[in-house]
């Protein structure tokens, strides 16, 4: 009987990983561990928190006390951890924030692990959920693969490469059961509207001005959100205990290219002229230190595990848009900030 904290659940991918979980292994508890930051909203679970085998904690990674008793009262037996600071911007604003949540926070994390876990490591699990930021950038050529040395250039990118060594030495140290993946840029439902798919939908809907950062001409390699979790599902259950595995879709975009994708799709959709919304687009400074390609060799989880995505870019986009254009309520309790009501309203009373 597998009981496991998944952390930063409330997040984007979180909330996906937290839902799968739920629904596809009914035998399990699954804790969903968030400390509910400005990027956690439960209202992300609204379909699934009556689940018998679903469970939430408001908890923060740094809070040593409030993990131990969660460890505790639940009998955690492994952990999928994803709580984070996420947010390249954010992290060139406040870098320490990054340094307290993704660096203290999993030292933290696995130290409550390691002690609880003590008496046979080889019952449990410390599964760490990275990014193909670690590795730096590409330039117009080449893949990151497994092996591709850590050269982060952002302070978020520092913070996930520190916490990716941290436990890689928790595994040699004191043979923690590890395994790590890193994944390249998520999209799809939930996406919190800081980031640039969410973003510029909500700006096209809107009206409001596309902002691309420099000459638009960055290279991100896009996996749909729900196919990440199904690639953390496999790992989970199927990685070799120690290992790294990288994950993405083999789906390079220039920005620029993508960004006139989807004006042209939500042109379509929203019954705009063509052309429409591509006016919106608005060049701007560019992001200090901005990475010019990201392009994930995917190729091991498929050899090895079998796992490959299950939608084309196209289809995930269109069913991406299709999802913000049906859940405006949602939209727009994020961005008016009501969503933070929402564990006030569901859960304080109780
Ligand atoms: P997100 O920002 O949407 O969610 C992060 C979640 O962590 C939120 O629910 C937040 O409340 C919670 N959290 C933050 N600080 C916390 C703390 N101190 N204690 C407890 N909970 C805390 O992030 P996301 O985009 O869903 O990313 C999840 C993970 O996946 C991160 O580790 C990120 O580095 C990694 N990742 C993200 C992407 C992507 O494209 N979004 C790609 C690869 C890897
Ligand atoms: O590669 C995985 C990473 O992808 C994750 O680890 C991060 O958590 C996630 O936020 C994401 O990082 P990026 O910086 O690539 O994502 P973002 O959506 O912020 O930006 C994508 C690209 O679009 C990047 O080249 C910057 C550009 N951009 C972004 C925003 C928000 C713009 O041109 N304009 C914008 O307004």
């Amino acid at each position: 009987m597998k009981h496991i904290a998944i952390t930063g659940g409330a997040g984007f991918i979180g909330s996906h990983v937290v839902r799968l979980f739920v629904t596809r292994y009914p035998q399990y508890k699954i804790v969903n561990l968030d400390a509910l930051t400005y990027a956690g909203n439960l209202e992300n679970l609204k379909d699934i928190e009556h689940s018998n085998n679903y469970f939430f904690e408001k908890v923060n990674i740094l809070d040593t006390a409030a993990l131990q008793a969660v460890f505790e009262k639940h009998a955690i037996t492994d952990v999928i951890h994803l709580a984070a600071e996420s947010h390249v911007d954010r992290s060139i604003v406040s870098p320490l924030d990054f340094v307290y949540t993704n660096v203290i926070g999993t030292v933290n994390l696995l130290n409550v692990a390691k002690d609880k876990w003590k008496e046979d490591y080889s019952q449990h699990l410390f599964y760490h959920v990275s990014t193909d930021e670690v590795y730096g950038a590409l330039g117009d050529t080449g893949f990151f693969t497994e092996t591709t040395s850590y050269h982060p250039n952002s302070p978020y990118s520092a913070s996930k490469a520190s916490s990716d060594h941290f436990v890689r030495a928790y595994a040699e140290t004191y043979h923690l059961q590890t395994v790590v993946s890193n994944c390249s840029n998520n999209y799809g439902p939930y996406h919190f509207p800081e980031k640039l798919i969410p973003l510029f939908i909500n700006n096209i809907i809107n009206k409001k001005p596309l902002p691309v950062y420099g000459d638009g001409l960055y290279t991100r390699d896009w996996l749909f959100v729900k196919d990440h979790a199904t690639a953390i599902d496999t790992v989970f259950h199927r990685g070799k205990i120690n290992d790294t595995y990288n994950i993405g879709g083999f789906n390079e975009w220039k920005n620029i290219d993508l960004v006139k994708l989807l004006c042209k799709l939500m042109d379509e959709k929203l019954g705009r002229q063509q052309g429409e919304s591509e006016q919106l687009i608005t060049y701007v400074k560019d992001r200090p230190g901005h990475d010019r390609r990201y392009a994930i060799d995917a190729s091991k989880i498929n050899t090895e595990l079998g796992w490959k995505p299950s939608v084309t870019f196209e289809e995930g986009l269109s069913q991406t848009i299709d999802w913000y254009l049906q859940n405006t309520e949602w939209l727009q309790h994020v961005t008016s900030g009501a969503y933070q009501h929402y564990y006030e309203s569901m859960y304080e009373a109780r």
